[in-house]
């Protein structure tokens, strides 16, 4: 559909789909990578602390408070730091501030699938670099002419981590470009790029409290980099909106990266049930890609990827399916509590064998 009054971009656009949001508490969530666990109780107490008479104020334009804890928790300095209102926002202004050149910018053909869209809004040509037969980033792929690369680390939908010793041998030989790592999942038993930050000006790393954190609903993120790529991120953002972090979420993330006890506590539980659950899936027969995330990457030979997501949500699990090249024989299922994960494994042995069953009375007649 398109619209007389809008303007000639936007009639082009194809916007990114969000997972579902069910209205329904009792569905078993298992589809938009988000923390099972409640956030830390010192983040709650400190957003309480802070509904009070002050939300009549603006919050800090700059959310001095948030730098300083995030440059403390990473050992970087105050001016390396942006935040924003999601992680989805600060890759948008990366896109505008950092990659938006005359040559195209590249980033892998299984990914993010935000990327593409943030290109059609702000017009940026970009290349898209095949994955290796067993969905990993090969950088030597992306020695090519570029106006800056972009991938997620571990990579999604896929889970797949790239070792950091290979991004810093190619940020070596290659400072002429911006190489931005979108570490959204970066928490759960992968290495940060962060390290690399002082020694190399080219590299940005953005993160979010949405996965680790459990703050996926107070709309976080934040990007470490170089002063002069941080610079460049405050003039697209202060041209844009002043006040991303508002009061509350500048107070929740605050407590959330000074409660580092819990943080621990939380992610380590994931990764232990994200083994349980990788091995239950591979003994019902699914392939699991390896994943360093909070959620994993399934294909079974026997099943067809799109009829196993429909059938699992008709029994109230949600997981995502995403209808796409190279993909479209995968569900990729969020790391759940033990509960939900067991749920979904008795939901996936019921629909196999109940799939089985029909074959095998079809085969009969
Ligand atoms: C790879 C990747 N990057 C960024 C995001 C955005 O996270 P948020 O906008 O919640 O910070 C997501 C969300 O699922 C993601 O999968």
């Amino acid at each position: 559909m398109t619209s007389k009054y809008w303007s000639p971009v936007v009639s082009k656009l194809t916007p990114y789909v969000a997972g579902e949001q069910p209205l329904n508490p009792g569905v078993v969530k298992l589809n938009t990578n988000e923390n099972p666990y409640p956030p830390s109780p010192r983040v709650l107490e400190s957003i309480a602390q802070s509904t009070g008479d002050e939300l009549r104020l603006y919050p800090d334009p700059n959310s001095q408070k948030l730098k300083r804890a995030l440059a403390h928790h990473f050992e970087l300095a105050n001016d390396q730091i942006f935040v924003g209102n999601s992680s989805d926002e600060v890759l948008a202004h990366v896109f505008q501030a950092l990659l938006k050149h005359d040559l195209p910018t590249l980033f892998p053909d299984v990914t993010y699938s935000f990327y593409p869209v943030y290109c059609g809004l702000y017009g940026i040509q970009y290349k898209t670099i095949p994955l290796t037969a067993s969905f990993e980033i090969d950088l030597d792929d992306y020695a090519i002419p570029n106006g800056g690369i972009i991938f997620a680390n571990p990579n999604a939908p896929t889970g797949v981590q790239l070792d950091t010793d290979l991004i810093e041998h190619f940020l070596k030989r290659h400072s002429e470009s911006v190489v931005v790592i979108d570490e959204a999942y970066v928490d759960f038993g992968a290495e940060s790029a962060a390290r690399l930050i002082d020694r190399y000006p080219n590299v940005l790393v953005v993160q979010t409290f949405s996965k680790s954190r459990s703050l996926a609903g107070m709309r976080i993120g934040f990007a470490l980099g170089n002063k002069d790529l941080i610079e460049g991120l405050e003039r697209v953002k202060n041209s844009f909106n002043s006040y991303p972090l508002s009061r509350l979420a500048n107070a929740a993330a605050v407590a959330a990266i000074e409660d580092r006890e819990y943080f621990e506590a939380v992610t380590r539980n994931i990764v232990r049930s994200r083994e349980e659950l990788s091995a239950a899936l591979r003994a019902l027969g699914f392939q699991i890609i390896p994943s360093m995330a909070n959620f994993v990457f399934a294909s079974h030979s026997g099943h067809d990827a799109g009829f196993l997501y429909c059938k699992l949500k008709e029994q109230g699990v949600l997981v995502r399916h995403f209808s796409l090249p190279r993909i479209e024989q995968f569900l990729r299922i969020t790391v759940g509590t033990p509960e939900q994960c067991e749920s979904l494994l008795l939901a996936l042995k019921a629909i196999c064998l109940d799939e089985c069953c029909s074959a095998t009375l079809q085969g009969e007649k």
